[in-house]
């Protein structure tokens, strides 16, 4: 009898039920019960670390929803001439780049052969998929094409990364708003194609040079972005080493060389102007 009426309480729809609606709580809000269902380990036993290994890449999944988030709003502050506002975020921008990097050292406390033991399981499966990380390569103006037909027509990823492909990077917002702040950016630069790739101009170094000679309030906006950059490549400089030390000179699962195909990707600035004029001043 106890039984049958558990059942029949269970087929009962919640939002059916009288009463008032449920207060909110810790768990409803974070939705922790789906949080902490997400992660499901593909090797037998499990293997002890492949639980680390899938909470590290879906922390930095949620780390780079977050820095999109404000990288967004980074430049729609540039598109308000809000050079002070922008300042702030692109120090939170920063903070959460530095967090990224350090989570590295977690991973690197596991061994080659701890990674050995579920690494089949992976399959095909590599960050190189990561569409949110392509999205903030497009963002930060490393657009490639490829890159957005990698992914399924009609999918979430290849929605959002041919938004991102076809809309000015935050590079682009920047000379805008040097232009209304009265510098004499060049046309061709304000009206470059934005699909392309950000690429050195001496006129905007020049524009650069200028800024940072009599402009302390737009040469801080600067050294921000060049953080950014050193931040960028500060993390590929840790991937790559952290790849060396746990596969060596193994392909990747993603198909690639492994770390000679990342090591190519070291170096590669996304301001590059921002880095020349450094010679120049
Ligand atoms: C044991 C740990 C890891 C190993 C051995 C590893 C290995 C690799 C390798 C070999 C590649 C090159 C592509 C391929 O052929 O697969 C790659 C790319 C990549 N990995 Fe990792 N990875 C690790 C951890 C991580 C973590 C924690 C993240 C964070 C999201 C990450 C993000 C990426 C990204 C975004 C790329 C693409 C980089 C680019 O194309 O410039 N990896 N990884």
């Amino acid at each position: 009898m106890a039984s049958d009426q558990t059942d029949q309480t269970d087929q009962i729809d919640p939002a059916d039920q009288a009463g008032p609606p449920k207060a909110v709580t810790y768990g409803s809000y974070l939705r922790i019960d789906d949080l902490l269902a997400l992660q499901q380990p593909r090797s037998a036993g499990p293997e002890h670390d492949e639980l680390l290994f899938i909470v590290i890449h879906q922390v930095y999944e949620l780390w780079f929803k977050e820095l999109l988030h404000e990288l967004d709003y980074a430049r729609s502050l540039l598109e308000a001439d809000a050079s002070h506002r922008v300042q702030h975020t692109l120090k939170r921008i920063l903070t959460i780049l530095k967090v990224l990097v350090a989570q590295l050292d977690i991973l690197e406390t596991m061994t080659p052969l701890e990674f050995l033991s579920f690494r089949e399981r992976l399959e095909a499966a590599s960050g190189f998929q990561s569409d949110q990380f392509r999205q903030l390569e497009f963002t930060l103006g490393l657009k490639s094409e490829g890159a957005v037909r990698r992914f399924p027509p009609g999918s979430r990823s290849r929605t959002a990364l041919e938004r991102r492909y076809r809309e000015p990077t935050l590079w682009d917002a920047f000379l805008q708003y040097l232009s209304r702040e009265g510098y004499v950016v060049p046309p061709e630069q304000l009206q470059r194609d934005v699909t392309a790739r950000v690429a050195s101009s001496s006129a905007v170094q020049q524009v650069l040079m200028e800024v940072y000679r009599r402009d302390p309030k737009n040469a801080e906006v600067c050294e921000r972005l060049v953080d950014l950059d050193e931040g960028v490549q500060e993390w590929r400089y840790r991937h790559v080493k952290m790849v060396e030390r746990t596969i060596g000179g193994r392909r990747g699962t993603g198909g690639s060389g492994g770390a000679s195909y990342l090591r190519g990707t070291l170096g590669e600035a996304l301001f590059p102007d921002l880095w020349e004029i450094r010679s120049q001043l």
